[in-house]
């Protein structure tokens, strides 16, 4: 199955309620999350308060992204307040199998996530460690970018990777500037989980996920 994350970092903030509910009737089943420290990257989003808040407003599967430093201070409280996913940046992390430990002792699955700066090589010795890898396809701290190509070659290893030693089950997570217009590029190098934020938000939310998961089931058959 192919999930379809749309990001709320574009949404409305004013309307975020309704706008979960539109792409929640467009068909889309992941809601991407996307917290910003100010220091990782170079913008502030949005964190706790507001992830309870969604939390009590969706039954969507919540993917939380923290795009933070030192995450092994906030892990075990993100999942606690709702969410059912989540990712860590590799480039943060001075432990990362200590860190991976402790994230699958909450309830929520772990992601791990890297930079287009950052060599996917990085990434494989813990593909087995992992429910969900993620390939940034632009530079983390900002919507409405454009997908960087020559990070596709990273989703094609990372899928071959996990074909070789068997892991079926990976989620291989697409991030950044994916529109209907090139969505076939990460599908084809084997993406199954797809953020869009400002090709969703900005616009009708429920009409273009609609037009979106149709090109996901296009792809699934
Ligand atoms: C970027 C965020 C993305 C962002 C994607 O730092 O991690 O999740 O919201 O937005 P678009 O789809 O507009 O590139
Ligand atoms: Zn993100």
């Amino acid at each position: 199955m192919i999930h379809l994350a749309p990001s709320i970092l574009s949404a409305d903030f004013l309307q975020l309620g309704k706008q979960i509910d539109q792409v929640k009737k467009g068909g889309a089943d992941y809601l991407h999350f996307d917290v910003m420290d100010g220091v990782f990257v170079p913008s502030i989003s949005f964190g706790m308060p507001v992830l309870e808040n969604v939390k009590k407003s969706t039954d969507l599967f919540l993917d939380v992204h923290l795009m933070i430093t030192e995450p092994e201070k906030y892990v075990e409280k993100f999942a606690e307040l709702g969410a059912d996913m989540v990712t860590v940046h590799l480039e943060t992390l001075k432990d990362p199998d200590a860190i991976l430990a402790r994230m699958h002792n909450t309830t929520a699955k772990v992601g791990l996530a890297i930079n287009p700066a950052t060599p996917v090589e990085e990434l494989l010795p813990y593909l087995h460690k992992i429910d969900m890898a993620v390939i940034m396809t632009v530079q983390p701290g900002f919507g409405g970018q454009s997908y960087l190509s020559k990070c596709t070659e990273k989703i094609e290893k990372v899928a071959a990777h996990a074909k070789t030693h068997k892991l079926d089950e990976l989620l291989i997570e697409v991030d950044g500037g994916v529109k209907l217009d090139n969505v076939e590029t990460p599908l084809k190098a084997g993406a199954n989980v797809i953020v869009a934020g400002s090709a969703i938000f900005l616009g009708d939310a429920k009409a273009n996920t609609k037009a979106f998961v149709k090109e996901l089931q296009t792809f699934e058959k």
